[in-house]
C-alpha cells in the first residue's frame, strides 16, 4: 500500500538514556527533513517507537503499543516505525507478528530513517537492522539549536562484556568509541544550543578511549578534562560505567575537575561472588567495595548509585543476603533494582536453578525497602547545604521550577525571576524520599 509522505512526527523512547539520545537525534533528523513534531492532541503522521529489549516486559510492550496505534479511535492510522533494541533483536518477528508496522530500523542504522520513510510511503519493504561499518554519527545532521538545559551526548556504544543475563552486546554490537573531535564538536553545538549540563553516555562509557587533538591516547578522564574547559558548560556527568573500566585517572578526575558532578552510577548487580561469577561480571564484591572507597577518598560527598538484579538463576537465600550486605556496606544515594528476566539467546536463560516469581517478588521488595531508606537518608543528610540547582522544567505550583542538584536529586524551588536553564543558588531546606526543597539563597538574605 502506498501512503502519503508524513508531515508530522512523534518519537517515543523507552529504556536507557542512550535511547533518549537516539530519539532526540531521530527527531532532529526528521525536522531537518522538513517534518515537524506533532503538537499536543494532534495525531502524528508517523510514530517512531524507540524500543528497549532489556527485560521481557519492556520488549513485549512494543506489540501492545503497535496494536493501539494501528487502530486509532478516529481517522487513519499513522505510519508506524519500530526503532531501538527490539527492532535489532526481533526485526523479522516484528514484521511477521505486526503487519501494520511500516518501518523497522536498528540502533546503528537510524541515520537511514528518512530513506526508509520514503520507501514505506512507496509501499516498499523498509527493514534495516544492519550494523554498518561507517558510523551513523558521520552522516547525522548537526545538533539542533534548541537544546534542553541538561543534554545527553553518546560517546561510546556497544558492549563486549557479555554478562550472561544481558542482551545489550547483541542489540548494540561491539564496543566502539566515537572520535575525540566529533565529541568535542558536538559538545560545543549542544552548549551553543542552550545546554548547560552534558551527560556523556555509553553502555560502558568509562571504556571510552581515543586520540586527542595532539595525537595522545586518552581515556574518558582526558575527555572530561577537555570538556571542563568549554566556556558556557557548567556541569559534566557520565553513565553507565563498568567497575572494571574505572581507571586511576577517572577516579582522580572526581577529585579535581570542577565541572564533574559528584555522582557515580556504578552497577554491581549482586553481592555474592558465586553469583557475580555466574553473571560473568568479572569483579567481586570486595573489589567493588575497594573501588567505591577509592572514589570516596578523593570525593567524600560523592553520591553513589547502582543497578541490582534479584533472582538470577541459582541465587540462594545466602546469596541474596550478600546483596543486602553490599548495599549496607556501600550506602547508596539512589539505585535501580530489577527482577531477573530470562532473555532469548543469553546463557543465563538456560541455566539451572531459575527462581520462582514469588521468591523474586519477596527479594525485590526487601531490597527496595533498604534502598529507599538509604535514598531518603542521603537526601536528609543534604539539608542545610548551600548549592546550585540547574533549573530544567516548570513545577505544578505557580512560580515553581524543578531542577537537579549536583548529586542528581530533584529540587523544587519557588524562584522569582528565575528561568529554565539558570544555575540557581539555593539552600536545601527540606527532603523527602524522592525530592528536595530549595530556598533561594537571595531570599535567605532577607529572611
Ligand atoms: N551497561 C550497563 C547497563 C546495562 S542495562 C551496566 O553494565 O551496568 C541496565 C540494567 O538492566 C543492568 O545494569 C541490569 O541491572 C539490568 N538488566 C540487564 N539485563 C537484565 C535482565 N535480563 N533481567 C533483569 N535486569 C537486567
Ligand atoms: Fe549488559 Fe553487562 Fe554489557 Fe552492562 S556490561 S551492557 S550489563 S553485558
Ligand atoms: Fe534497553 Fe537497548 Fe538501552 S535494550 S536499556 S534500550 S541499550
Amino acid at each position: 500500500m502506498t501512503r502519503t509522505t508524513p508531515k508530522t512526527y512523534q518519537v517515543k523512547s523507552f529504556g536507557c538514556q542512550m535511547n533518549v539520545y537516539d530519539g532526540d537525534r531521530m527527531s532532529e533528523m526528521l525536522s531537518a527533513e522538513g517534518m515537524r513534531p506533532a503538537s499536543d492532541g494532534e495525531a502524528p503522521d508517523i510514530v517512531v517507537l524507540n524500543t528497549c529489549h532489556i527485560r521481557e516486559r519492556a520488549a513485549e510492550r512494543v506489540y501492545s503499543d503497535i496494536g493501539r496505534l494501528a487502530k486509532p479511535e478516529t481517522g487513519e492510522r499513522p505510519m508506524i516505525a519500530v526503532a531501538g533494541c527490539v527492532a535489532q533483536a526481533e526485526g523479522g518477528e516484528i514484521v511477521r507478528r505486526a503487519r501494520d508496522v511500516d518501518i523497522v530500523v536498528g540502533p546503528q542504522a537510524y541515520h537511514r530513517l528518512p530513506e526508509l520513510v520514503a520507501k514505506a510511503a512507496r509501499g516498499e519493504n523498509a527493514l534495516d537492522t544492519d550494523m554498518p561499518l561507517n558510523s551513523k554519527f558521520d552522516v547525522l545532521p548537526q545538533r539542533a539549536r534548541n537544546q534542553r538545559p541538561s543534554a545527553f551526548l553518546t560517546v561510546q556504544e556497544g558492549c563486549d562484556k557479555f554478562c550472561t543475563y544481558c542482551v545489550v552486546p547483541y542489540t548494540r554490537g561491539a564496543e566502539i568509541s566515537r572520535p575525540w573531535a566529533a565529541i568535542v564538536d558536538e559538545a560545543k553545538a549542544l552548549v551553543d544550543g542552550g545546554a548547560r549540563e552534558i551527560t556523556l553516555l555509553g553502555q560502558n562509557v568509562n571504556a571510552w578511549t581515543g586520540e586527542d587533538d595532539k595525537g595522545q591516547m586518552q581515556g574518558l578522564d582526558g575527555l572530561i578534562r577537555a570538556l571542563d574547559k568549554l566556556p558556557g558548560l557548567a556541569r559534566i556527568r557520565y553513565m553507565t560505567s563498568h567497575p572494571n573500566d574505572m581507571t586511576e585517572g577517572l577516579i582522580a578526575a572526581h577529585g579535581d575537575v570542577e565541572k564533574l558532578m559528584p555522582f557515580l552510577h556504578l552497577p554491581v548487580q549482586a553481592g555474592s561472588d558465586p553469583i557475580l561469577k555466574a553473571m560473568n561480571r568479572s569483579h567481586t564484591a570486595s573489589s567493588y567495595l575497594r573501588l567505591i572507597e577509592r572514589v570516596r577518598a578523593v570525593r567524600p560527598d560523592i553520591a553513589v548509585s547502582g543497578d541490582f538484579i534479584v533472582g538470577f538463576p541459582g541465587e540462594s537465600d545466602a546469596d541474596f543476603e550478600a546483596t543486602l550486605q553490599i548495599v549496607r556496606d556501600v550506602d547508596y544515594a539512589m539505585a535501580y533494582s530489577f527482577k531477573y528476566s530470562p532473555r532469548p539467546g543469553t546463557p543465563a536463560a538456560s541455566m539451572d536453578g531459575q527462581i520462582s516469581a514469588d521468591v523474586m517478588d519477596a527479594r525485590l521488595k526487601a531490597l527496595q525497602e533498604l534502598l529507599n531508606e538509604q535514598q531518603h537518608r542521603f537526601n536528609l543528610a543534604t539539608i542545610g547545604r548551600r548549592t546550585q540547582v540547574l533549573l530544567e522544567r516548570n513545577g505544578k505550583l505557580p512560580g515553581q521550577l524543578i531542577g537537579k542538584s549536583p548529586w542528581l536529586q530533584s529540587i523544587h524551588v519557588i524562584a522569582d525571576g528565575a528561568r529554565i536553564g539558570d544555575m540557581y543558588d539555593v539552600e536545601i531546606s527540606a527532603a523527602g524520599p524522592n525530592s528536595l526543597t530549595g530556598t533561594p539563597l537571595g531570599a535567605l538574605e532577607f529572611a
